[in-house]
């Protein structure tokens, strides 16, 4: 990916176009791209540009249009005028799984989710058919936002049953995705049972958008035992694409931190470490994640519905990537984490200064780093490169935003447009891998209709199940045994009765 690719004269242009003459080409001509400038190791705006698809990946972009008669071929000219090109965007941290439980968790805590929603509880309310579609119509959600490469923290993993199932939906969702198999504590089909699976699946893998990866949760809390040795081996001699695992300290003590994967060996390698959340994340662990070169996933949405807040996340954005987790509870769309995550940060920042009755003298978080945190850092958090960055041989995953909406309309700074003004209903198409996913502003999906059916049928049948669930009580110590459960302040915003600031003044 060097520099001077990017920025073609019209000359070398009408010569690649002539190369370009081949099958699964397309040619987006006449837009604003948001390419990524290797030698700066910035976006790079290039105006009226053109940018030419050929299979899975971008073979050039340009710094000029091309009118539609300068291509001959079989190459699909898509007119970009007016329009934004960015690379998707990446999410580090999801669980598709949830789709069903869609506006359930709107006012939950964490520890309520444990015993309500998570993988620990939710297996009795499934049938595999309700995982594949719940995995299949999540991802789609995230497809049609713009959202094209997926770390799915795949903790449905009961039985081979439910494993396959969330594997053959995110196989056939079209959308790239990261599928790492939770190796966790289940009755009657343990952590080797699920590692013998593993391999199957993995030798049954051929080459398409999925790839498998390893979620495993318990290095803090069993790091001598023979299952987590059993995960580090599997990870090291199968060279895993990715490891993940929820680094949730603080009064949680869920552990995972950096410092307690390197203790059992498997920080310091090649494998790409995603730790999400990490929001306890000490001075020394921020450290190890950098000498090793590996990356947190801050899910800022999630982490401030759950509670568990950012004491130290802005103090390691230079390793950091984006996720979404829990998107049955909140957006879907890491635009909308990045922005939330933008203004958080500038929050958190600011409130130094102030603390000291200081004036502060500058913004200190950039729209642009913003944007290279949501798409770029995605990829270097997967160990990839060619993800995130729309650059010559970068993987051809691409979002085209309408820069004529009402919310755009006006625009000088792309990069802007998109981070602070744009909406999910701005994007008018999506590619992955070179393939539309979305088209003018309609996912591309066969029959989207029986999908959509056949999951109302499995959400409604799970929801009410669930509605009919008593909620769990919260008190005493966290799961018998951890810290105690603490009063919250209730908000009202209303005057009068039920207000959690004390004495009413009707
Ligand atoms: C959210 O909390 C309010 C107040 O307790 C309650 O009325 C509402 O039903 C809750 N919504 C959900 C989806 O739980
Ligand atoms: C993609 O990989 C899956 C999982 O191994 C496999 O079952 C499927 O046939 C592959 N699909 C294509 C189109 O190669
Ligand atoms: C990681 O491994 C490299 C190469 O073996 C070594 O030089 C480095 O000190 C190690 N880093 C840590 C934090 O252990
Ligand atoms: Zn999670």
């Amino acid at each position: 990916m060097q520099s001077h690719k990017v920025a073609l004269s019209v000359f070398a242009i009408l010569y690649h176009a002539a190369v370009a003459a081949c099958a699964h080409s397309k040619l987006l001509t006449g837009g604003t791209i948001i390419a990524y400038d290797e030698e700066t190791r910035l976006p790079k705006v290039i105006r009226d540009g053109s940018l030419l698809v050929r299979g899975d990946r971008i073979d050039w972009i340009s710094d000029a249009a091309l009118p539609d008669n300068a291509v001959t071929g079989d190459v699909e000219v898509i007119d970009c005028t007016d329009n934004i090109i960015t690379p998707g965007f990446i999410d580090t941290h999801r669980h598709g799984w949830q789709t069903v439980f869609k506006t359930l968790g709107s006012n939950t805590t964490l520890a309520e989710y444990f015993f309500r929603y998570s993988a620990l509880v939710a297996q009795p309310l499934f049938t595999p058919e309700d995982l594949y579609i719940s995995q299949l119509v999540g991802i789609h959600e995230a497809l049609n936002a713009g959202v094209t490469t997926i770390l799915d923290h795949a903790h449905h993993t009961w039985t081979r049953e439910f494993a396959a199932a969330g594997l053959d939906a995110s196989v056939d969702s079209g959308a790239r995705v990261f599928w790492a198999y939770a190796f966790q504590n289940v009755e009657n089909f343990g952590i080797p049972d699920q590692i013998s699976q593993w391999r199957e699946l993995a030798s049954a893998m051929s080459s398409n958008l999925t790839t498998l990866g390893i979620a495993y949760d318990d290095f803090t809390n069993d790091p001598e035992g023979a299952d987590t040795s059993a995960v580090v081996n599997l990870a090291r001699e199968s060279n895993v694409a990715v490891l993940t695992a929820h680094h949730v300290d603080g009064p949680w003590m869920l552990g995972n931190s950096p410092e307690d994967l390197h203790r059992v060996g498997i920080l310091n390698s090649s494998i790409p470490i995603v730790l999400s959340h990490a929001t306890s994340l000490t001075p020394r662990g921020a450290q190890l994640l950098r000498s090793t070169n590996q990356h947190v996933s801050v899910t800022p949405e999630s982490e401030m519905h759950y509670g568990h807040l950012h004491p130290t996340s802005h103090l390691i954005l230079d390793q950091a990537s984006l996720g979404v987790d829990t998107h049955f509870t909140f957006s879907t769309d890491i635009l909308t984490q990045a922005r939330m995550w933008l203004q958080t940060t500038r929050y958190r920042v600011y409130e130094n200064t102030l603390d000291r009755w200081e004036i502060p003298a500058g913004n200190p978080f950039s729209v642009n780093q913003a944007f290279l945190l949501a798409t770029r850092n995605g990829g270097l958090a997967l160990g990839r490169k060619d993800l995130g960055v729309l650059a010559p041989d970068a993987k051809a995953d691409i979002v085209v935003w309408d820069g004529r909406s009402p919310s755009m309309l006006g625009w000088s700074d792309p990069i802007a447009a998109v981070i602070l003004h744009a909406s999910v209903g701005d994007i008018e198409h999506v590619l992955v891998d070179g393939e539309f996913v979305k088209r003018d502003g309609k996912l591309v999906i066969d029959g989207y209709k029986g999908v959509q059916d056949r999951f109302l049928k499995s959400a409604k049948r799970i929801q009410e199940t669930l509605k009919k669930t008593p909620l769990p009580p919260q008190e005493g110590p966290l799961f018998g045994i951890g810290y105690p459960y603490g009063q919250v302040m209730e908000i009202d915003v209303q005057r009068d009765e039920g207000t959690g600031y004390g004495p009413s003044y009707a």
